[in-house]
């Protein structure tokens, strides 16, 4: 079967390579792909966000699968565009992506459908949200409504930092139309947890539980990011947890998007905070995790082309998927500067070396092969991973490949997984 994954990030570097070990699967192709994807495919140079020309590359060659790695296309409707073309895709159409597109779709579905969510208000006029914070108790939290690449959202600790937040969205339209509405709500204590499920329309399956690290330096400080690390199984997330996440999140879920006549097939990602009264939902995603995938692929034991088709076809009711009982930890090397502005352009040296270094994946981000050399091209450069028994030995040896890699101006986080050094792998 010939595939085309689209993006070009870490995720689907992931998605590219584990892809490449089904049985079912004879050419990958990813567009655009990085230094990474091109190991076990090709690479189209084609941007994720050009629907048309996307089309016409799986048109013309025939794929048999696409699969959407990036939030973009899918808001945009890539998957209603190909199924208009009667092309085979892995995604949720544009009405059902917009669980993640518009932060105040999903809160309203989720007020109406009692799902747990912090409490919040939604505002088109900057005059209303301006009254509204004068009132309102802190910290709390400002969001954009539309996609903002994971910085639309800002922790505000009183009047002031509130009302500056909201002025750079809603006026300066800091992250353009997507800043067109805000959603304040009240801000939740806990800490957080990747969920990732897939869901056929009528079923779902939840794959294996993930922690990621949005801020930029060690201890949780500096800016967000679109993440530093992460490890799985994550190690606050019980069958409790799971229990009532099913009952109170998924369930409800699937009946009001099922009373709002919208149909989600494929990938959903509910964000979590873990609180003193049980899961919240911070957000829903509606793709994989960036970099959650780089720690979930390496444990699924299951065939991923068999799960998404499978997902396709409405029939995940009756599947099961084995995991490995080893965690996984990724660390992520970034370039100098990121999240603000960095340079691009340095030669990754060390590879090589750690090509067959066991347990070990190094799944490319932003990088690009220039005349034999690999060398940097965005601002989250490399994604690695290594697999262990517990947490901890997983975090010791991706730390060890990490010192094999250098590039100029190179940084990452010392502490992923810290905090879970001593979790006990239960399974999932
Ligand atoms: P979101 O894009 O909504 O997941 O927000 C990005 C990050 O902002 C989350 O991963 C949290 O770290 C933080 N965040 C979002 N909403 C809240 C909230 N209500 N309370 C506390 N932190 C939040
Ligand atoms: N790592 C968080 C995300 O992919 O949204």
């Amino acid at each position: 079967m010939k595939i085309l994954v689209i993006g070009g990030g870490g995720r689907e570097h992931a998605l590219v390579w584990k892809l490449g070990q089904s049985p079912g699967v004879s050419r990958i192709f990813c567009a655009p792909g990085n230094a990474g994807t091109l190991e076990h495919g090709e690479n189209i140079p084609i941007a994720a966000n050009d629907l048309p020309a996307l089309a016409h590359f799986a048109r013309e060659n025939r794929i048999e699968l696409t699969v959407v790695g990036p939030d973009d296309p899918l808001a945009a409707g890539i998957v209603d565009l190909f199924e208009e073309e009667g092309l085979r895709v892995f995604g949720p159409s544009q009405s059902a992506a917009r669980l993640e597109s518009s932060k105040i779709f999903a809160k309203e579905l989720m007020r109406e459908s009692k799902i747990p969510t912090a409490r919040g208000a939604a505002f088109s006029k900057c005059e209303a949200a301006f009254a509204f914070v004068e009132e309102a108790r802190f910290p709390l939290v400002v969001k954009a409504d539309g996609l903002a690449l994971g910085k639309g959202v800002i922790i505000a600790h009183d009047p002031a930092e509130a009302k500056a937040a909201i002025d750079s969205m809603m006026n300066e339209r800091r992250f353009g139309d997507a800043g067109r509405r805000l959603l304040i709500e009240e801000c939740l204590t806990g800490t957080e947890c990747s969920l990732h499920a897939l869901v056929d329309g009528k079923s779902f399956r939840l794959l294996a539980t993930a922690r990621d690290h949005k801020r930029a330096h060690d201890g949780d400080t500096g800016p967000n990011t679109g993440g530093m690390g992460a490890f799985s199984p994550a190690d606050n997330f019980s069958a409790e947890s799971e229990a009532q996440f099913e009952r109170q999140v998924m369930g409800p879920l699937l009946d009001a998007l099922k009373e709002n006549q919208v149909t989600f097939r494929g990938l959903l990602f509910p964000g979590l905070m873990m609180t003193a009264e049980g899961p919240r939902v911070l957000e829903f995603n509606c793709r994989f995790g960036d970099p959650e995938t780089q720690v979930i692929l390496p444990r699924l034991k299951s065939d991923l082309l068999e799960l998404l088709q499978t997902t396709i076809d409405g029939k995940l009711e009756s599947t099961a998927i084995e995991w490995e009982k080893r965690a996984a930890v990724t660390v992520v090397l970034a370039s100098g500067g990121y999240p603000d502005k960095y340079d691009v352009g340095k030669r990754i040296e060390g590879l090589e070396n750690l090509a067959k270094a066991k347990d070990v994946h190094v799944f490319h981000a932003g990088t690009r092969k220039v005349d034999g050399a690999v060398v940097t091209a965005g601002g989250r450069v490399l994604a690695v991973t290594a697999l262990g028994e517990n947490v901890a030995a997983a975090r010791a040896r991706a730390y060890e490949a990490v010192a094999q890699i250098s590039f100029e101006g190179c940084h990452y986080r010392r502490d992923i997984a810290l905090g879970a050094v001593a979790a006990k792998v239960v399974g999932h």
